[in-house]
């Protein structure tokens, strides 16, 4: 991210300096779609962004500029001065959670630019959101928490994009700590940083994107979620304490079924099993077992493709192919649909794996997937 060359256009377009802040998109080792269901998350930022030069205006007026796209955008912000570009949104959305908590929100002006591909699961969105969020709570010294920050985001998703996403990668790209992945305790807010250096065991991570765009604005992901709450639902009756799938136990699941659809039945099973395989992996983690932790990995490609269904053929193909490379781990990363897997690869077998998926790949989908190592960052901050 070239910070000299945002604070040139930021000069360029509004005529006069700004402050830099930045915010990362995130990888997230195991516990997938366990987030809404009140469960653990082990995510990580990456060190793929995005960053602003911001100043207030002294307005009631937003002027936008997502460099990237080449686009401008300019808004009040009132409930009904909802801006039409969906980048935009996010920014729009970000100002009225803020406010919606009580904080004074001003005019300001800002370009933003990144380097979190769009659609790869890599979370783009949380970056930006995290970016203002962070950003405004800094400059009209607002006082919230980071947690606080993080829940702004995730209600923008809401309130504004129409995702119904959890609160994974939000907190991802507010909490990061480079070198660390973070165990979230969802039903919570408990987290734990735990060092994660790969390398250091003779491991590498590293992410294929297949290019399969994924988009989950009005994507089945919010029919997940709701299969989930159904569950949820029917087991409460026999078991009140149940207030998220987290909560539920392998046999209470059981006791309804023909009370829920099977789609429903699946979805749930994919999810109590997932918070489980999670423990299993953060267990081994801590004993640096990393062939362990690989195998709850391929696990949980199992569950998301066969279960949960959010997987597809491309993605399925990458899976295959890691594996008869002797990958030690590898499953789809994120919401689904599309996007990325990540992949834990012993050093001695990295160049060929990476070889190999890439020519494979292309023989089979005439597309070129893109590599991205992966370097555990820092989250949300002031750049200056
Ligand atoms: C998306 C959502 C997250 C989480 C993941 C799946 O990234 O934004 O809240 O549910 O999917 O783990």
């Amino acid at each position: 991210m070239d910070v000299n060359l945002i604070s040139e256009k930021f000069e360029a377009y509004y005529s006069a300096g700004g402050e830099i802040y930045t915010s990362p998109g995130r990888i997230n080792l195991i516990g997938e779609h366990t987030d809404y269901n009140g469960g653990f998350v082990l995510p990580g930022a990456i060190d793929k962004s995005i960053t602003a030069a911001i100043r207030l205006n002294g307005t009631d007026r937003v002027r936008a500029t997502a460099l990237d796209l080449d686009e401008s955008c300019e808004f009040g912000l009132e409930e009904s001065d909802t801006p039409q570009p969906l980048w935009a949104k996010y920014i729009f959305g970000v100002c009225r959670e803020i406010a919606k908590r009580g904080g004074k929100t001003t005019g300001f002006d800002t370009v933003f630019s990144g380097d979190v591909p769009l659609g790869a699961g890599m979370s783009s969105s949380a970056a930006l959101e995290s970016t203002y969020a962070f950003a405004l709570n800094d400059m009209l010294s607002l006082g919230f928490d980071k947690m606080t920050l993080a829940l702004i985001g995730q209600a923008t998703e809401h309130n504004y994009v129409g995702v119904k996403c959890g609160i994974m990668d939000q907190f991802a790209s507010v909490f990061g700590k480079a070198g660390h992945l973070v165990r979230l305790d969802c039903k919570t807010g408990e987290h734990v940083y735990y060092p994660f250096d790969p390398e250091a065991h003779g491991y590498k991570l590293v992410l294929v994107d297949s290019c399969v765009k994924h988009e989950l604005v009005g994507s089945p992901y919010n029919r997940r979620r709701e299969s989930c709450e159904r569950a949820v639902e029917a087991i409460r009756a026999n078991h009140p304490e149940v207030e998220f799938l987290r909560d539920a136990k392998h046999e209470w699941l059981e006791e309804v079924i023909g009370r829920i659809s099977q789609e429903d039945y699946i979805r749930a099973l994919y999810a109590i099993e997932e918070v489980e395989r999670l423990l299993d992996a953060c267990r081994a983690l801590e004993a640096g077992d990393m062939e362990t932790v690989g195998r709850k990995m391929f696990g949980t490609h199992v569950g998301l493709s066969v279960l949960y269904e959010v997987s597809c053929e491309e993605i399925d193909f990458l899976n295959e192919t890691a594996k008869e490379c002797g990958v030690t781990g590898s499953r789809i990363m994120g919401g689904g649909f599309g996007g990325c897997t990540i992949n834990l690869v012993s050093a001695d077998r990295y160049d060929s794996f990476i070889a190999t998926v890439r020519e494979r790949y292309k023989e089979r989908f005439g597309i070129d997937c893109k590599i991205y190592p992966v370097v555990i960052s820092d989250g949300a901050r002031k750049l200056r």
